[in-house]
């Protein structure tokens, strides 16, 4: 039996005989004495091996990392000059009456303790990578996120219900898992991108308030904080409005970082209107930390010169904007070409910018090659509305207002990273008042920035048919130190509305019915009020452990390129499961 786990080994236990379990993380000869470092789940407890006792001794000289022992032994202080600070153990070891090699282990392919492990070795060796201390903390917090979620709704009458994994498509907007059928020729369900559908029956059908924490798979292109299977804490209710449901969910994350981090977060969260969020940060998932801001400069750029500027200010869907660097008159031009590079990624064509030398000379004081070319106005207009002082920077974007946006809302969070303009802690705000649809100009038609079973804003049904681009919606996203950790709405619960907005995203009645008739029939016979929300758990408690990639709060996740690299999926499967699929692979590419 074992007596403690080695972790928690203290002076608790001096002059106890203890009995450990766990793994070799360090072995060390001191010329006749044997310094075992043995490891479990709570971390290390330093064995000695004397070589009074021959037998054991014996055993300890062949011992080697992460091999399994039992070790029985007496606890005593260690000598002075020797204790540890950084270990629970630290003060005390165990003197080894007796160790049992349990099992050996090869020699691993790394050390757990390496610094700079590739991840590619890592996620190979999942197994060993799993038993650094980093992974268990990670994956215990996790768990304590989990449990704290669920006490939270439980105590709020939430009721977890599951709901299929095996299904039809549902469309959260990106591209389908399928899965073939054997006994349906040629038929497939998808794996589910969101239980969306499915939550808004269990409102129809009474539920009153569900949640479950489940698994969703998308196949879109994968980043660090996107997998193709991910988990989400999916949430509905009926009968509350959006001020209700995102109060309620703000306590919910409130309680989960009390609880599994000990951090009271500051409330209420900060609302913000998507159109501000765009205008002052460029994102809708501003990192508020970063005190820099966008400045809006359309208006003043309509008539200068400067071509690059009065065109993006002229044009439909245009924007001129700036972002002043408080200070920013040092950066070198090395760093200044960086930052022009880094915001061609975001399609800008170029990254103008304005020295402020000495502001009250006027022109004379402004250092830039764009200066000739813009009135003494817009001059004017920049350094009033930029607030900029002797000594700034402002960079500019002009183009189609997605490119300004993407572009300076993602200088705006490096600068503010790299040169001292973020502050440490937890910057969590709602994001509201979201527009129903978003311009495809590849496609040329209207998506819905959420899905489309999303509510108009009261009164905003009537721009569905007209000016759909007009129409707000009762959408909200929760973002956490810019990243969105949450999403939902209220959704449409009249059918008639729903139609309008299936015409709007040009959906036609049948193929409307064909995909989502088991929806827009519930709708029919009392569907209450309803709305929700999904959080993505990886997202969260890869914030709250400060790793960089959702995949270290993952035990076994997938690479950037989608593959499993302790398993190797996807893999190759026989003729004999693909013909009994109905199925045959036209062209086998192999990576
Ligand atoms: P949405 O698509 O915004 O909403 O997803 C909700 C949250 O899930 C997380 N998330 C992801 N995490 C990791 N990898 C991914 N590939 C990934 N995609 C999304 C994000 C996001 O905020 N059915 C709606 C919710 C609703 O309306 O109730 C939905 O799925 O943190
Ligand atoms: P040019 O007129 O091409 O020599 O550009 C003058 C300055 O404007 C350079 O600093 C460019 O980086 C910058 N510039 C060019 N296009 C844009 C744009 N779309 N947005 C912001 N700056 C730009």
């Amino acid at each position: 039996m074992r007596t403690e786990y080695c972790g928690l080994i203290d002076t608790r236990f001096l002059g106890q005989t203890v009995t450990l379990f766990g793994w070799v993380h360090r072995r060390r000869d001191h010329g006749g004495v044997i310094f075992i470092d043995v490891r479990d789940r709570e971390g290390l407890v330093q064995v000695v091996i004397d070589p009074d006792t021959p037998q054991t001794f014996a055993t300890a000289d062949r011992v080697r990392g992460e091999y399994v022992v039992r070790v029985s032994g007496r606890v005593r202080e260690r000598p002075a000059g020797t204790v540890n600070p950084n270990l629970v153990s630290g003060a005390v070891e165990v003197l080894a009456k007796d160790i049992e090699i349990l099992n050996a282990s090869l020699t691993p392919p790394f050390q757990l303790d390496e610094e700079t492990l590739g991840e590619n070795v890592r996620l190979e060796h999942r197994v060993i990578d799993l038993r650094r201390p980093e992974m268990q903390r990670n994956l215990r917090l996790r768990y304590r996120v989990a449990m704290a979620v669920r006490r939270y709704l439980d105590a709020h009458g939430f009721i977890d219900v599951e709901t299929p994994m095996l299904t039809r498509s549902t469309p959260e907007g990106a591209r389908d898992f399928l899965v073939p059928s054997r006994m349906h020729a040629g038929q497939f369900y998808a794996l589910p991108q969101s239980p969306q559908l499915f939550k808004q029956l269990l409102m129809i059908a009474g539920f009153d308030r569900y949640y479950q924490i489940t698994k969703c798979f998308r196949d879109e292109d994968l980043r660090a904080d996107r997998q193709p299977e991910f988990t989400q804490i999916d949430v509905e209710v009926s009968f509350l409005g959006v001020g209700e449901i995102t109060a309620l969910m703000e306590q919910m994350i409130v309680s989960v970082f009390r609880e599994a981090m000990a951090i009271d977060l500051p409330t209420p969260f900060p609302r913000m209107p998507f159109a501000e969020a765009m205008s002052r940060y460029g994102s809708d998932k501003p990192d508020l930390r970063v005190s820099l801001e966008l400045t809006e400069l359309t208006d003043v750029m309509r008539d200068v010169e400067f071509k690059v500027f009065s065109s993006a200010a002229t044009m439909a869907g245009g924007r001129v904007a700036a972002l002043r660097v408080p200070g920013g008159g040092g950066l070198t031009r090395g760093e200044i070409d960086g930052y022009t590079q880094f915001v061609t990624i975001y399609g800008a064509k170029g990254l103008a910018y304005i020295k402020v030398n000495d502001a009250g000379k006027g022109r004379e004081g402004l250092q830039s090659p764009i200066v000739k070319n813009l009135s003494d106005a817009a001059l004017a207009h920049v350094l009033e509305r930029t607030g900029a002082r002797d000594g700034d920077l402002i960079f500019f974007g002009a183009d189609k207002a997605k490119v300004v946006n993407e572009s300076l809302g993602a200088l705006r969070a490096k600068i503010g990273h790299e040169k001292g303009f973020a502050s440490s802690g937890w910057k969590p705000l709602w994001v509201l008042d979201f527009p129903m649809f978003e311009w495809n100009d590849e496609e040329k038609r209207w998506d819905s920035l959420h899905h489309p079973f999303t509510s108009p804003m009261d009164g905003h049904e009537d721009f569905l048919d007209g000016n759909p681009g007009k129409a707000l919606s009762k959408a909200y996203d929760m973002v956490l130190n810019g990243w969105e950790i949450g999403g939902g709405s209220v959704r449409i619960h009249r059918q008639d509305v729903q139609s309008k907005v299936f015409s709007a995203l040009n959906i036609q009645e049948d193929e409307a019915r064909a995909k989502f008739g088991f929806l827009l029939d519930a709708l029919q016979y009392g569907a209450p009020p309803h709305g929700g929300i999904a959080f993505g758990l990886d997202r969260i408690v890869t914030l709250m452990s400060g790793a960089t990639s959702i995949r270290d709060v993952i035990a076994f996740p997938k690479t950037q390129r989608g593959q499993c690299l302790l398993t190797r999926a996807p893999s190759d499967v026989d003729e004999k499961q693909l013909r009994e699929l109905h199925i045959r692979v036209r062209t086998p590419e192999k990576p």
